[in-house]
């Protein structure tokens, strides 16, 4: 490799690094992400021009059509995608870097089952890619509702145990009698696309963030070892920190639902669509108006706001920091409590949030804030529903049972604001809303909101 490309490589893995580290945090964020596309953009453009290679025009144009047709769908698609469509697109990303890890390997066979290093790399390469790809579209699939539920198959963890070993074995086969048939390696493509399927259809529930991420790491891993096939060390880098990052989350999104990653792959959640606690009797609900709601809130001295999935929904995040500095000018405390999976995406309530300028130091983890609940004078709770449900703590048979929430229960009045008694992501009754301290504020989040704060610039 010559000295400017290795030069262009390390610029680019820094530029990774910088750019994943400033991920961690909303204000820093957006630089993050620039600053690790730039980093791409430079080993893109370092790896197509500065090599020792006879390429013939046409395939410059080839890679040049190729990244145009490319940058205009990612980019409109990243234009189009609605906030709460978001981990739709992440899946459909990870399959897409799954099925060019598949390809890759499927292109270069032929030329490395003469060396057992390098077949199995192509071999490993070709089954997580087919793995990623099926996996992540039937992801996808439930994610937009087109597969409609959970698809229990029975004794579907033997079978998929069996089905594994089995690829490996034919696999392992493969790489030792350097075998180099187009018809065998085939098999093991659509072994793999069928193992992805039966690996994601049984699972739901609130288990497929959690299943995304972890699909968004095996896209890391068939880059990475992708870069290996090639030697290119910006390749294994970068697919490595996709790999390892992924795996992170993952352990993160896992204990933010008290779940074990073990639990989440051979588990049920979400497989019955039984309504836990639905015979229960809960007792009344007590309604309020946005009138009402205004004046507990102008008169409390600490005001804890709880963003959920429903805010997202509605749009509400401008509307919702209006009524924070409403609040604040009057004198009231206000901050706004996060859990880690309110929403449909990590991170989701800080992003939201971060798009209207909400001051973070106001956004308190959920660790942090639970304490403070107790001397909570209101919360106001915006379209969120499992992270504040007081089963997860009370009922050993609800399938939240253990997941950590967000206190609100133990503030001294709680408003909640979402638009029926419907159920909320994990399809379960929840018994804050009869709780004798908790008001129920029905209406659509933007238009409640909107309400609220007309309601306290009269007051
Ligand atoms: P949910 O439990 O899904 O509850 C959201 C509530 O918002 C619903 O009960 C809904 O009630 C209400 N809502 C919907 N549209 C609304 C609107 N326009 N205005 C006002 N309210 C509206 O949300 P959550 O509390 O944020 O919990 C997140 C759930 O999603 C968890 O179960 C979590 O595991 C799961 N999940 C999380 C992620 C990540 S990583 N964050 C990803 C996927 C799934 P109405 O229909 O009655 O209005």
């Amino acid at each position: 490799m010559s000295v400017s490309l290795s030069i262009i490589y390390l610029v680019a893995t820094i530029a990774f690094i910088l750019g994943l580290k400033k991920l961690g945090h909303p204000a820093t964020a957006k630089n993050g992400n620039i600053i690790a596309a730039t980093g791409m953009g430079l080993a893109i453009a370092g790896t197509i021009f500065i090599h020792d290679l006879e390429v013939p025009t046409s395939i410059y144009i080839l890679i040049g059509l190729a990244i145009l047709l490319g940058s205009a769908i990612g980019g409109w698609m990243a234009i189009k995608v609605k906030m709460t469509k978001m981990p739709e697109l992440v899946s459909l990303f990870n399959g897409f870097g799954g099925a060019s890890a598949a390809l890759i390997g499927l292109v270069e066979f032929s030329r490395n089952m003469g060396d057992q290093t390098q077949a199995t790399t192509v071999i490993s390469g070709i089954i997580i890619g087919a793995i990623t790809f099926s996996g992540s579209i039937i992801a996808w699939g439930k994610l937009n509702g087109s597969i409609k539920s959970v698809i229990k198959i029975p004794y579907h963890n033997t079978i998929n145990n069996l089905f594994l070993i089995g690829i490996v074995a034919f696999s392992v086969f493969m790489v030792t009698t350097g075998v180099d048939s187009q018809a065998m390696i085939f098999v093991v493509l659509a072994a793999g696309l069928m193992y992805g399927i039966l690996f994601v259809l049984p699972i739901g529930g609130a288990d497929m963030p959690v299943v995304i991420s972890l699909l968004n790491s095996l896209t890391g891993i068939a880059a990475a070892i992708t870069g290996i096939l090639y030697s290119n060390m910006v390749m294994l880098v970068g697919g490595i920190l996709v790999g390892s990052a992924g795996i992170i989350l993952t352990i993160a999104m896992c204990k933010g639902m008290n779940r074990t990653l073990f639990a989440v792959i051979f588990g049920s959640f979400g497989a019955t669509d039984s309504v836990a606690g639905a015979n229960k009797t809960l007792g009344t609900i007590k309604k309020t108006n946005p009138s009402d709601a205004a004046i507990m809130m102008n008169y409390a001295t600490n005001v804890i706001i709880v963003p959920g999935y429903g805010l997202a929904v509605a749009q509400a995040q401008h509307v919702v920091h209006e009524l924070e500095e409403l609040l604040t000018k009057k004198g009231v405390n206000v901050k706004y409590a996060i859990h880690p999976v309110a929403g449909r995406m990590p991170g989701h309530m800080n992003v939201l949030l971060a798009e209207s300028n909400v001051d973070y130091s106001l956004l308190v983890e959920m660790e942090d804030i639970n304490s403070q609940f107790k001397n909570t004078d209101v919360v106001l709770v915006v379209g969120a529903n499992d992270v504040v449900n007081p089963a997860a703590h009370n009922d050993p048979s609800s399938p939240i049972y253990g997941m950590p929430i967000l206190d609100v229960e133990s503030a001294k009045h709680i408003i909640v604001n979402k638009r029926t008694m419907n159920a909320g992501y994990a399809g379960i009754e929840n018994e804050l809303f009869y709780n004798d301290k908790t008001v129920m504020l029905f209406g659509d989040a933007k238009d409640a909101l909107t309400s609220l704060v007309n309601e306290l610039k009269n007051m």
